[in-house]
């Protein structure tokens, strides 16, 4: 269509129809059909009791998902980002003390969050490509007290994924709450937020869930349920006289204030921001494919996937980056070839072949490539198709690779795990 521009000159604006690609970066992914068909579905007012019964359900899916019976367990207008932003800012008061074991980018995006909301961090840094023992967190813990530990669990940023399962014993034992980033990890690995005692847990739509980016799915416990009911100021405007205010400092932000949103997800229905009506289809048709499939069929399908992804990429010679005993079931890192552009091989694997890889962040930015499998695009004829394409794209930038060893390979972890 030609229109006229700024300018009064005509100008082209192309109708929405993006080329097919192959999404395997650590998110965003492909959307599940499904969740895309939902999302065209007309709208509805979000008071509607139609509307309201889909949003109850949802949490509830939410719930089995996160492996919780948090009350509080519901959905975020905001990308994951700003997930960990509304749970961070409405758990975490201005002066208090938080530590931070930071193992890549997204542990300093923790940081760089909480020092906003006015919290004292203790960061507790580890070299990319590694974990935490829990010893080192619960030696921290002993030397001064926090009230929150903050963490990531799949750290996309290095492939890694800190194991969870003691932490939340250790963070109970000295009264710190744990509030963890799955945003990475929901839907593609465990992730037991009552059996691991995580306080709070947050996480994004774009990874394993398989639904767009825009929206965050948070859980959190009645620790902070209580702090929040202690923050709590309804807005002047919409205030009744029941809507006392708390003893504890405010939520500093309008908008990601965890007080007003609960009301909005309860029975009370009190009126907030406007709902986006075509993300909660969204949300909710992705939660429906997640139990559909089981939580335990999902797991297995990401792992398999992973398995015959690392046996082609081994075959070909390439080198997976990190401590592979704690590497993420849904995110590998290969380290670049010497001599090798990892730009130019992202470029050339869009370009020719439709499929969209990762690179990677600060001390690990042109050093390694990072290959998702996670959610819908974790598929079978996914791995094949990126370890074929891969092959070639290594052999055209003078990469020595053996040839049709990487698929050979992957088809023999299919061939043994599927009988
Ligand atoms: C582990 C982790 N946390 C947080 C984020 C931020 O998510 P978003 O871009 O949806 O705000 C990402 C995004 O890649 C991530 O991988």
């Amino acid at each position: 269509m030609f229109l006229r521009g700024k300018e009064g000159k005509f100008m082209q604006f192309r109708e929405i129809n993006p080329s097919p690609r192959t999404l395997m970066t650590p998110g965003p992914v492909e959307a599940d059909p499904r969740v895309l068909r939902a999302m065209s579905s007309h709208i509805l007012g979000q008071f509607d009791p139609e509307f309201t019964a889909l949003m109850n359900e949802t949490m509830e899916m939410e719930r089995q998902v996160f492996q919780t019976n948090n009350r509080q367990t519901y959905v975020v207008d905001t990308t994951s980002r700003g997930g960990l932003e509304t749970v961070l800012t409405g758990a975490v008061c201005p002066g208090d003390k938080v530590l931070i074991p930071a193992f890549g980018r997204f542990g300093y995006l923790l940081a760089e969050i909480l020092e906003r909301c006015g919290a004292k961090i203790t960061l507790l840094e580890r070299e990319w490509g590694t974990v935490f023992d829990p010893q080192e967190i619960e030696d921290a813990l002993k030397k001064d007290s926090y009230k929150v530990v903050a963490c990531i669990h799949g750290e996309t940023s290095t492939s890694m994924m800190q194991p969870l399962d003691e932490l939340g014993e250790i963070c109970e034992k000295y009264e710190a709450l744990l509030i963890v980033d799955s945003v990475a990890t929901l839907g593609g690995a465990e992730v037991k937020v009552d059996e691991w005692k995580l306080s709070a847990c947050i996480a994004g739509t774009q990874k394993c869930i398989s639904a767009p980016s825009g929206s965050a799915l948070i859980t959190y416990n009645q620790q902070v349920e209580d702090i929040v009911k202690a923050r709590k100021r309804v807005e002047k405007g919409i205030r009744t006289a029941d809507d006392i205010a708390g003893k504890l400092p405010g939520i500093p932000s309008n908008y990601l204030d965890l007080g007003q949103l609960e009301d909005y997800w309860s029975s009370r229905r009190l009126n907030h921001h406007t709902e986006a009506t075509s993300m909660q289809y969204a949300v909710h048709e992705a939660l429906r494919c997640i139990l559909e499939e089981s939580l335990e069929v999902r797991f297995a399908r990401h792992n398999l996937n992973d398995k015959a992804l690392v046996a082609g990429l081994r075959a070909m010679g390439l080198t997976i980056f990190g401590d592979l005993a704690h590497k993420m079931p849904v995110v590998t890192a290969i380290n670049i070839p010497e001599g090798a552009d990892g730009k130019v091989i992202r470029g050339m694997l869009l370009n020719e072949f439709g499929i969209e890889i990762a690179t990677s962040f600060g001390p690990l930015d042109g050093k390694i490539l990072r290959i998702g499998n996670m959610g819908y695009s974790s598929q079978k004829r996914n791995i094949l198709i990126l370890l074929g394409a891969l092959e070639a794209v290594m052999l055209a930038n003078g990469v020595k690779v053996p040839s049709g060893e990487a698929v050979a390979a992957a088809l023999a972890v299919y061939e043994k795990e599927e009988k």
